[in-house]
């Protein structure tokens, strides 16, 4: 932060115009860009947002359909949840842990998810659909694409809290080379359009120690699934 700031006084800049939050959206994609530091402000309601889903909804350490457990842990928000297990992919309206529908999402949750996307040029996104991730130290995610959703015309909205990551980003076909960005707290990305089916992963998540989550990243990737 001490840093940041000279930085900003000796260029002659106000902190506010080099306050992540207040950076032009950075191209990623025809269709994808980055967003940083768009989550701040609301950062703390997300959390207690997550807390409150994980309360109804447990993270848990699902199966892919190979049969191998996944090294993120997961839950899901909304009218529909991502699952997997060894019949595939899919949404469930309800939780099969349970049996019960997924609980709500929060409230600063749909909020984010409609501002990040019509920055980014995707009006009127009405997500139906909220994926939590939750890594600890050495969870990653392999190159894949989402397409679990009925219709390609929705955009993407993923938020990134807590530790950081390293976000491989890359083309239509699985072996397109990808471009690396490390996500921070508050980063949101948006991808749609041309860019909603380009393959994307997240490195092996390396220890640390972030003020808001100890040793964890969440991530919160909103869809329009059903
Ligand atoms: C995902 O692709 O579902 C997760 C992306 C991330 O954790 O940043
Ligand atoms: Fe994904």
């Amino acid at each position: 932060m001490d840093l940041f700031d000279f930085a900003g006084v000796a260029a002659g800049q106000s902190r506010e115009r080099l306050a992540p939050e207040n950076l032009a959206p950075e191209h990623m994609a025809p269709g994808a860009v980055l967003l940083r530091g768009r989550a701040l402000a609301s950062d703390r309601d997300l959390l207690a947002g997550i807390a409150a889903v994980a309360a109804a909804a447990p993270f848990r350490h699902m199966h892919t359909p190979g049969g191998f457990e996944m090294s993120v842990a997961m839950t899901s928000c909304g009218e529909a949840g991502w699952v997997t297990d060894r019949r595939g992919y899919r949404y469930e309206r309800c939780d099969p842990a349970s049996g019960a529908p997924w609980p709500p999402m929060p409230g600063a949750f749909v909020a984010l998810a409609r501002a990040s996307a019509a920055e980014a040029g995707f009006p009127d996104f009405a997500p139906d659909a909220c994926l939590i991730n939750r890594y600890a130290p050495g969870a990653r995610m392999s190159l894949h694409q989402d397409k679990d959703e009925q219709d390609f015309s929705r955009p993407i909205v993923s938020v990134s809290l807590g530790l950081p990551c390293m976000f491989q980003f890359g083309g239509a076909n699985r072996s397109d080379p990808v471009k690396k960005y490390e996500l921070r707290h508050g980063d949101v990305v948006v991808w749609g359009g041309p860019s909603r089916l380009y393959y994307h992963g997240v490195l092996r998540l390396k220890d640390g120690e972030h003020p808001l989550t100890g040793g964890l990243r969440y991530n919160l990737t909103f869809r329009g699934a059903l």
